[in-house]
């Protein structure tokens, strides 16, 4: 149809994208094998197959056991050029990656190698086709707090290569207020802060992200429906939330595409932006997650509003948000 061909040609940002979550099943048995790391999965197929999950939990556990496969910088830039070339199709002109990075140094891979590997694939991909973005260091709230002091001491000095702070991984249990000092110290060093929040989590962590840590955008954030005094918050303080539809129908955070409450956020006013997460594992990019929207109704100047919306709600520089609005 007319509305799907030209969604590629309208210039968007993302901004809900963990680099990991990009792993393509042949691209991990690819690096397993340059890596000598053997994956718990036989092959593609059988990798693939385990792609049916019940919940965010049944999701993590697989991403995680995926991760060992990256070790070197160049795996890191391998993964990262991947996702920027395929996003590019899909009109992705800036991009801003979470990368779990206390998993990584737990696997014994140096902060260096994870991020020298993201950066040199942004810096190809700002000189070739004009793309860019940068990487946003996410705090894993379900591992313990002092590992996220460690991920930020391991970039101390290099912290201009990193854009923001974020919080991701098993949400309910681990509220946003135990992340105060992580989030303090981030804000000090002059980083960005977002952290996702009401996807399985109740309106109150997103309420808290807000008020305790300071964020300029909630990840998902899609329980704050439930809470009208949050929803006008988020209105007055022109918070965006950082939306993916897949992802959400994939993890059973919302039954099914029609009742997901994007609709009713835009309703109400709130700055919404349509994103992927993790396009490798909720099967699509960020394209994808904008045309399973005009299934639900969307029309193209609703489209054109969304991508405007995600350029302005990124970290580029007004001088970049003016080129793509
Ligand atoms: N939610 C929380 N943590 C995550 C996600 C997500 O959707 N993807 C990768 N880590
Ligand atoms: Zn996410």
């Amino acid at each position: 149809t007319p509305l799907l061909d030209a969604l590629p040609r309208l210039p968007k940002a993302e901004l809900h994208l963990h680099v990991e979550g990009t792993l393509e099943p042949e691209l991990a048995f690819a690096l397993a094998q340059r890596n000598g790391v053997v994956l718990p999965y036989p092959d593609v197929a059988a990798l693939r197959a385990a792609y049916d999950f019940g919940d965010l939990q049944s999701f993590l556990d697989l991403y995680y056991a995926c991760m060992p496969v990256l070790r070197t910088a160049e795996d890191f830039h391998d993964l990262t050029a991947a996702y920027l070339e395929r996003s590019h199709r899909d009109g992705v002109a800036h991009a801003e990656l979470f990368v779990d990075l206390q998993v990584h140094l737990a696997n014994g891979i140096p902060a260096d190698a994870v991020l020298d590997g993201m950066l040199a694939a942004l810096a190809e991909a700002r000189r070739t086709r004009g793309t860019t973005g940068g990487v946003i260091l996410a705090v894993v709230r379900d591992r313990p707090v002092a590992t996220a002091h460690e991920a930020l001491d391991a970039v101390a000095h290099r912290v201009h290569d990193l854009v923001g702070i974020g919080l991701d991984s098993a949400e309910v249990g681990y509220p946003p207020a135990l992340f105060v000092e992580v989030f303090e110290r981030a804000a000090a060093l002059g980083l960005h802060r977002v952290a996702h929040a009401g996807e399985e989590g109740p309106p109150s962590y997103v309420v808290e992200a807000v008020e305790l840590l300071g964020v300029e955008r909630v990840d998902h954030g899609i329980r704050a429906v439930e809470d009208p005094t949050l929803l006008a918050l988020l209105v007055e303080r022109g918070i965006p939330l950082t939306v993916c539809p897949l992802s959400n129908v994939r993890l059973r955070a919302v039954p099914d595409l029609a009742s997901h409450p994007i609709r009713a956020l835009l309703d109400a006013g709130v700055a919404v932006t349509v994103n992927s997460d993790d396009p490798a594992y909720f099967g699509g990019y960020v394209g994808a997650n904008y045309a399973a929207l005009v299934q639900v109704g969307f029309t193209a100047p609703e489209l054109a509003r969304l991508a405007a919306a995600s350029v302005r709600a990124s970290f580029a520089d007004d001088a970049r948000k003016a080129e793509l609005l």
